[in-house]
């Protein structure tokens, strides 16, 4: 009624993730196989003025409060500051964040934090320079604690870490990541695999739930719910040991906050996407490209968030996974 990106279950939407590209400079075996994907072609890109312009108009028009860069990998894009810049230059001025594999992140977080990036969240899924060798498939672990460092340094906190468990990979580590978050003032969270990896290797049974990654986490810390209100936030938190420190799990499996949500997405092909699962997508760059308003790019945004279903549906039968994986669509 506002104009803003409601659907027909009341939620509206005002958290828009951008990705900037579907490439990256790591091959996570939960992601991706070890050649890459077909990434999409050049033409097909939003040049960084379309997607400035895209940010603008659902700022302005659309009622977005939020703004989160993603990938594949963010930090690659040469544009990135010049888009962090514009977007903190709108009025009402957006909240902005990244969530990036964290390599590169330290020679850039200075530059970032000073032409308006707020904050970020890095992803970790092991300590162990091995273990992420194999998981990555790229020998980079010093670079993304790097990252961390950095980017707690030039004060883009709270800086977030992202931990993905899987089973007979790094399921034993949970204490251990807490540990090293709590030393270094790093917010922890982990993450329950999602049906979205692009070899759809994804099974139910190989998934560390958050059950179990709560109770592991309980064999060396007193965990406590955290009493400060969630919204529409997909990290459930507990306090550890009393807190202040806390640690968050995104149940989005077995606990799914769809009921919540908040968000809309925007891909690197200008393609809006109404949910991390959907199989519809609403083709921004060709009206752009064939010179549709704003106001006609606004009623097309709309349009796509009320078809927004109930929920991601990974229980019911008939569940299919979208066509698009994870690092194509941003996490
Ligand atoms: P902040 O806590 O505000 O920093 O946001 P966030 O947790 O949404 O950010 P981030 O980009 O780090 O996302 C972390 C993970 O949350 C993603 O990798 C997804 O696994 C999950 N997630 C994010 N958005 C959604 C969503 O809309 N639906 C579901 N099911 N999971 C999501
Ligand atoms: N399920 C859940 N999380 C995933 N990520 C990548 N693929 C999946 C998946 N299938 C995580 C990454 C990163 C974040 C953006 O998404 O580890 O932390
Ligand atoms: Fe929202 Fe879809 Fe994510 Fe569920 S899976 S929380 S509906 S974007």
């Amino acid at each position: 009624a506002d104009g803003g990106l409601a659907d027909r279950y009341g939620r509206v939407a005002r958290d828009l993730r951008v990705s900037l590209t579907d490439k990256c400079n790591l091959r996570c075996t939960y992601c991706m196989p070890a050649e890459g994907l077909p990434w999409l072609a050049g033409p097909k890109l939003l040049t960084d003025d379309e997607i400035i312009r895209l940010v603008g108009l659902a700022v302005a028009r659309l009622g977005i409060t939020e703004v989160r860069f993603t990938g594949g990998e963010p930090l690659i894009r040469p544009g990135l500051p010049g888009i962090v810049a514009a977007v903190a230059a709108l009025t009402p001025r957006p909240r902005i964040s990244l969530t990036t594999n964290g390599i590169g992140l330290a020679r850039m977080a200075p530059a970032l934090r000073a032409v308006g990036l707020d904050r970020v969240n890095v992803s970790l899924d092991t300590l162990d320079r091995d273990r992420f060798t194999a998981l990555t498939r790229r020998d980079r672990l010093a670079e993304v604690l790097a990252g961390l460092a950095g980017a707690a340094e030039a004060g883009l906190t709270p800086v977030k870490i992202n931990s993905v468990l899987m089973r007979g990979t790094n399921d034993d580590e949970a204490p251990a990541l807490l540990r090293f978050a709590l030393v270094h003032g790093y917010e922890l969270r982990f993450i329950e695999q999602m049906p979205l990896d692009a070899q759809h290797g994804w099974d139910r049974s190989t998934m560390v739930t958050a059950d179990e990654i709560l109770a592991s986490l309980h064999t060396a810390f007193a965990l406590t719910p955290d009493p400060s209100e969630r919204g529409a936030a997909p990290a459930e938190t507990w306090l550890v040991d009393g807190g202040p420190a806390r640690v968050g799990v995104i149940a989005s499996v077995t606990r799914p906050f769809c009921g919540d949500c908040d968000r809309t997405r925007l891909t690197a092909d200008g393609q809006v996407r109404n949910c991390l699962f959907a199989t519809e997508e609403s083709d921004l760059r060709g009206a752009m490209r064939d010179g549709a308003d704003d106001e006609e790019l606004a009623r097309r945004w709309r349009a796509a968030m009320w078809a927004k279903r109930a929920g991601h549906g990974i229980d019911d039968p008939t569940f299919l996974q979208p066509a698009r994986s994870m690092s194509a669509i941003g996490g």
